[in-house]
């Protein structure tokens, strides 16, 4: 399986996020984190940036969306241009987090769920069956430039297991510390989608930091 780089914009420069976009015109989707200072300790970027975004890349963006009860607000998101909107199962009752998915299929877009640290695999499960990728946390989200928690590859690989078995055809992703080291572990654990964000922005050459992360 070939594997995809997400780089996440968090770690670009904000006055210049349109040059950051188009920096990593070789990557596979540009991953956005929305932070609303509730579920995460951080507020970040939100609606109208996505609209601006989207007129600066032809890439697939995926938004990560770090917010309680985000059933609320995908419409919207799905709506400023996401392609892959993914919704964390902590953040609303399994009730709730169906209908964010649903809600985001009813837009034509891609919907996954994602997992916090402490969030076993198992949680997935009720959901599996609609996702169209699965996030695994390699940090607390919250902030960029975190260490990565390589305790997380069993809970990578039990994912990868659940989608292999039942033959679905869903990604499997990693968010948090993921570097030219790190990139490797991930995707023997079984990941195919690496979110970067310092280890891309900070790099002198981002193509070659991309190609690099694929391991
Ligand atoms: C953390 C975010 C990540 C973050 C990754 O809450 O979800 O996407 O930007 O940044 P690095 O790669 O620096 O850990
Ligand atoms: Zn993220």
């Amino acid at each position: 399986m070939s594997v995809k780089i997400a780089p996440s914009i968090l770690s670009a420069d904000f006055a210049e996020l349109g040059t950051g976009v188009e920096a990593i015109a070789t990557a596979d989707y540009v991953h956005f984190d929305v932070m609303d200072g509730c579920f995460v300790p951080n507020i970040s970027i939100g609606i109208p940036v996505l609209q601006s975004i989207r007129k600066r890349t032809a890439l697939p963006i995926d938004v990560h969306l770090m917010i309680v009860q985000p059933e609320r607000y995908v419409d919207q998101f799905c709506d400023a241009g996401a392609d892959l909107v993914t919704c964390h199962v902590e953040a609303d009752t399994p009730e709730k987090i169906h209908l964010a998915l649903d809600k985001i299929h009813a837009k034509g877009k891609k919907a996954g769920v994602v997992l916090k640290p402490n969030t076993r695999a198992e949680a997935v499960l009720p959901f599996l069956d609609k996702c169209d990728i699965v996030l695994v946390m390699t940090v607390e989200p919250g902030f960029g430039g975190q260490k990565f928690m390589a305790d997380m590859m069993p809970k990578v690989s039990a994912i990868r297991r659940y989608i292999d078995e039942r033959n679905l055809d869903c990604e499997l992703e990693v968010d948090g510390g993921v570097d030219a080291v790190t990139c490797k572990t991930c995707i023997e654990a079984g990941a195919n989608v690496l979110v970067a964000g310092s280890a891309v922005y900070k790099a002198a050459n981002i193509p070659a930091k991309i190609k690099e992360l694929r391991g």
